[in-house]
């Protein structure tokens, strides 16, 4: 096994996942207005502080995904956040892309943005402590006409280039192709959409000679779209999402990750169970866990409100829900 196959095995090591707080400023920034909090670069330092200095939490966590900004910020105790989280044998994970933009053939899509100098940032990276890298690449549903074949492939090709030149710099990429949860498309269309674009993934991945035992992909849930009015049990979840991944995943992949991607907090542990239960009655030949930004972070950051007499009860709802998901991902 070499240094990449062991990282890649200590993200998705039993009990544990990942904490995505790798919000971009824009996105940062409204998450904090939505919660009554005024935006700054000094908030959103304080709001990484909320989670990544929760004592404790490396109990639940493999590994924390960052933002660029977070890298060059200080936690309250003056440690820089990647050497705090390596202090506590979390891994710092850091997101590489540089966000989507209109795909010229269907411009209501969208492709992901960030290859142009990579190589030069990721060694950047490497040296402030970063182990992991992830990037996002979003599909959109909208009946038939959406996602076209077009984004899917070009977002495959991507997210392999964007592989290649990770484990090149000796990092363990994860590959983030998220099918959007909003929409009103059906259970099932979902199911298809996934497996259509994890097909176009791992062929783009093979073609471009990626290493696929040191890679760990993230995908969606398959569910019905959050304007379709159906809520799906965690059962019919389980058996949409397990049949995409058993379709497409390669047995040699080391672990799948999964995005929250706007379902409640209740609602991605249930489902994660699940998905977990079945796998292992399947005999799924991957480990499985968590990768959530919102539904690991939105009931600490609604308690918060900003105020540092709010920061030991926000923590303690964090805590608890990651032993919550933690346990869900712990079959
Ligand atoms: O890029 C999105 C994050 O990695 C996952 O966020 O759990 O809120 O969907 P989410």
């Amino acid at each position: 096994m070499n240094d990449l196959h062991e990282i890649a095995s200590l993200l998705v090591a039993h009990g544990k996942g990942l904490l995505a707080a790798d919000e971009s400023v824009h996105s940062a920034d409204k998450r904090l207005t939505a919660n009554g909090i005024e935006p700054s670069e000094e908030m959103r330092r304080k709001y990484r502080d909320l989670f990544l200095s929760t004592p404790g939490i490396e109990k639940y966590l493999s590994g924390i995904i960052l933002f660029e900004e977070t890298l060059l910020q200080k936690a309250d105790n003056g440690t820089l956040f990647p050497q705090l989280l390596t202090q506590h044998n979390i891994l710092p994970i850091i997101k590489v892309d540089q966000g989507v933009e209109p795909l010229p053939e269907s411009p209501d899509e969208t492709i992901t943005s960030g290859l142009i100098g990579l190589p030069e940032r990721l060694a950047k990276y490497r040296e402030c402590g970063a182990r992991s890298t992830k990037w996002r690449a979003v599909i959109r549903i909208d009946g038939d006409r959406f996602p076209t074949s077009q984004a899917i492939a070009e977002n495959a090709k991507r997210l392999a280039s964007y592989a290649y030149m990770v484990q090149e710099a000796g990092m363990v990429p994860i590959l983030e192709p998220e099918v959007l949860l909003e929409g009103n498309h059906s259970r099932l269309r979902a199911q298809a959409v996934i497996e259509e674009t994890l097909r176009a993934v791992y062929t783009a991945v093979d073609d471009q000679s990626v290493d696929r035992k040191a890679l760990i992909l993230k995908t969606s849930m398959a569910l019905s779209g959050s304007e379709s009015g159906k809520t799906d049990t965690p059962q019919e979840v389980a058996e949409s999402t397990m049949k995409a991944l058993l379709a497409t995943v390669p047995r040699d992949v080391p672990g799948i990750v999964f995005l929250s991607g706007g379902q409640a907090a209740d609602q991605a542990t249930d489902n994660l169970r699940a998905i977990t239960q079945l796998a292992h009655t399947e005999k799924a030949p991957w480990p499985l866990t968590f990768s959530y930004a919102r539904a690991l972070q939105g009931e600490a950051l609604a308690l918060w409100k900003g105020s540092e007499d709010n920061v030991s009860s926000a923590r303690a709802a964090f805590l608890s829900r990651l032993q919550k998901v933690s346990d869900a991902a712990s079959i």
